[in-house]
Formats: C-alpha cells, structure tokens, sequence
C-alpha cells in the first residue's frame, strides 16, 4: 500500500465494532417507504456500496415514532414489523463485507413535509386531498423553524418520558435486525437538536432553561439506547453550529462531545446547521471541499474522541489527507457515492492501494485484468475513438 493511502484504509474500532476502512456512507432519506418500512429499492441503493468498497452504510434517518418521521416515505423502527425488512438489508450488507450502520431519527417541529423534490415544504391540505395529509409536528416548545411553517405543540414532561423509551426501543430493534452501527441523528435541526438550541428550546422545566437542563433530553437519550446495543458501536451527529445567528457555537458543541462521550457514544459526527428553515437568517457554513473539517478536527483535538467528518469530500487524495493529517478519524460521503458507488474502489485505484485484492472477487476478476489490457491498447496509441479517427 502506498504510504500516501496508508490512513484512508486503517481499521476503526468502536466499541466492539472494527469498520475495515475509513471510508463510510452517510446517511441519506430516500423516501420510499410504505408504513416505514424498507422496500427492495433501499436493498439495492444500499447493496451498490457494500459492493463499492465502503467499511460502513449508514441506512438512512429511521423514525423512532410516526410523528418523527420528515415525511411519509421516511423509514421507522417504531413497531416489530419494521425488523424483517431492516434485517435483509444488514445481512446482505455484512455479507458482501461492510459492516452495516442505522441512523434513528426524530424530526420534532421538522416533520410533516413533502420530498426534497417538492421543494421539502409543509405538508398542506392538497396533500390531504392527495392522500398525504400533514400532522400535527412536536418539538420542546412551541415555536415554529421559519415563516410559513406550521406551529409545532410542546411536548409534554410525560410524553419526553415516553420518547426516551421509544428511541430505546427503536434501538433494540436495530440490534435486532442484525446492525453494528447505531447513530443517533442529533444535527439537522431535528428533534434532538431543538432541545439543545436556546433559539429552539424555550422550556423553563428540568428538560430546558439552562445548558445544562437543554443537554438532558439528548444525553438521556444516549443513556437508554447506550443500555440496549451493548458492545455495538454508537455515533452521534451533531450539528456543529446551529445556523442562524445567536445559535450555537462550536466551542459548545465541543463541550457537548465531551458529555455524549461520557455516556457512551464512540463517535461524534460532526456536521452543522438546520436549526432554521428560514434561510435569510441562516449563517450557513460555506460549502467548500471538506466543509465540516474545522468543526471535526476541532471536537478531535479537544480530546472528546474519535470524529467523523462530512460533506464535498469528494476526491481521494483529499480523503486521505483529512485522516492523515488528524482532520478525522472516518470519512462520511453522501452524493459522491450517489454518483459513483464504487468510490472507495476508485480511491484505491487513484491511491494505488491494492485494489486487485480488495474489489468483489465477481468484479474484481473481471475489471483488473481488463484494465492492464486497456493500458496495452493506450500505450499502442489507440484509443476508445480510432475506429472513428481521432
Ligand atoms: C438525498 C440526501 C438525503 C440526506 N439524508 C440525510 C439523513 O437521512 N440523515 C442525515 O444525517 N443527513 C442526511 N443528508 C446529509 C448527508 O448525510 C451528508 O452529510 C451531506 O449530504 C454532506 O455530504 P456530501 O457532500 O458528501 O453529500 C442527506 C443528504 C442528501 C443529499
């Protein structure tokens, strides 16, 4: 292995989990479940990257309750019936050598809208009259993400109570349907993130009113789904920044890491904003190449463990350099593996790091010796256009 890819391929230990690279997929809503749950659809969207080469596959944001999905195709794990589907994908996951991962989610006052491909706004009354009618959002308080949105109603102490256990037992079965890997979808402006935010948490009772109370619902949260995955590997993302101004800052979130990690999670995700949907507030983290590697490297350093980063990684010299030089410990990429699934076979090919040994042996036989016979034809001076002349 050339020393310039040495890092990118490492193994991660987590718990009682070793990822066999650094190179995972993000988590990523599809919105083609039926009740919540999987369809054939995610089998094969997810499968391309298990064959790709990825060490892990993060299935995406998976409703711990019917109120916390975003939209009515969102996957769940709120009822028994969600396992068997779950369970075919992690399986033919581990069986094609990644190690399968779920993100569970709450959406809080971020519920109830239509497909990014709709705009992602509210669901209104013409998609009741289509079927889809919206529902009424919860959140710590009653305040709305941006103009336009509908109110969400506070939740009360009793119904936080019984969230905790709904998130404890969406993780037992997570556990049951055979994954390693456990996030906890705490960014975004979703559930978990309105109650860290003062802009978002307005309660004055033992869930909210100071840092501290703000901090209970997410690290109770940790505890219970910490109590059902044993040895199982546990992430959490943050979002690193709030967004819009007079949100929070990166120096508490690196304060948070070092909680999250003192109950228990492995690994802090370091993502950002979502806290708004308005976006004329939102201070928006520029998108460059690694966007989040400030804020990852930041927790990093601080001492509270392992991080992942994420966002326009994009190229693998690039991916190895964020590990190299200690930016993260895992890669987490969302469209670049949309666009080419096989990514991190690529990244060994650019990186020349024994790619031959580590395609599908299926591809691998094919595509390897193939490419030595394309390199012939070059070096000949033809090309894939000589019949044509050029
Ligand atoms: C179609 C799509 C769906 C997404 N769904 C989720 C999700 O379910 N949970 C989550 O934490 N992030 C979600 N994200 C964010 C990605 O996980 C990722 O962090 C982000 O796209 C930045 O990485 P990228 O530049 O490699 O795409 C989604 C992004 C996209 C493009």
């Amino acid at each position: 292995m050339s020393p310039k890819s040495a890092a990118l391929f490492q193994p991660l230990t987590l718990s009682g989990v070793t990822l066999p690279n650094r190179i995972g997929v993000s988590p990523m809503c599809m919105y083609g479940a039926t009740n919540g749950h999987a369809a054939d659809m995610h089998l094969i969207h997810l499968g391309r990257f298990a064959m790709g080469g990825a060490g892990l596959v993060l299935v995406e944001a998976t409703a711990i309750e019917p109120r916390g999905r975003i939209s009515h195709h969102d996957l769940g794990l709120w009822a028994d019936s969600h396992i068997a589907p779950l369970r075919r994908i992690a399986d033919a996951l581990r069986a094609e050598g990644t190690v399968p991962g779920i993100q569970l989610a709450h959406a809080g006052r971020r519920a109830s809208v239509r497909e990014p491909w709709r705009a992602g706004a509210p669901l209104d009354e013409t998609d009741a009259a289509a079927g889809s009618p919206p529902w009424q959002t919860v959140a710590p308080s009653a305040v709305e993400p941006g103009p336009g949105w509908p109110r969400p109603r506070a939740l009360t102490a009793a119904e936080i109570r019984t969230s905790i256990d709904e998130w404890a037992a969406a993780a037992r079965r997570a556990v049951e349907a055979g994954f390693d890997v456990v996030e906890l979808h705490g960014a975004h402006g979703y559930l978990l993130h309105q109650f860290v935010s003062p802009l978002s948490n307005l309660r004055d009772d033992e869930w909210g009113g100071d840092d501290e109370r703000r901090l209970r619902y997410p690290l109770e949260v940790v505890r219970a789904v910490r109590a059902e995955i044993g040895d199982r590997a546990l992430l959490y993302r943050v979002s690193s920044i709030d967004g819009p101004e007079g949100g929070r800052r990166i120096e508490e979130t690196v304060a948070f890491a070092h909680r999250l990690r003192a109950e228990g999670v492995d690994l802090v995700d370091a993502s950002s904003g979502g806290l708004s949907t308005d976006r004329s507030r939102d201070l928006r983290v520029r998108r460059t190449f690694g966007y989040h590697a400030d804020f990852s490297r930041s927790v990093r350093e601080a001492g509270a463990g392992p991080v992942a980063t994420t966002g326009y990684i994009v190229d693998a010299e690039q991916a190895a350099m964020l590990v190299e030089n200690g930016d993260t410990d895992l890669l987490l990429l969302g469209r670049e593996m949309l666009d080419d699934p096989n990514w991190p076979q690529h990244a060994r090919r650019r990186l020349d790091a024994e790619e031959a040994a580590h395609w599908h042996p299926r591809f691998g036989s094919a595509i390897v010796p193939r490419l030595g016979s394309l390199q012939r034809l070059v070096e000949r001076g033809e090309g894939p256009l000589a019949r044509f002349g050029r």
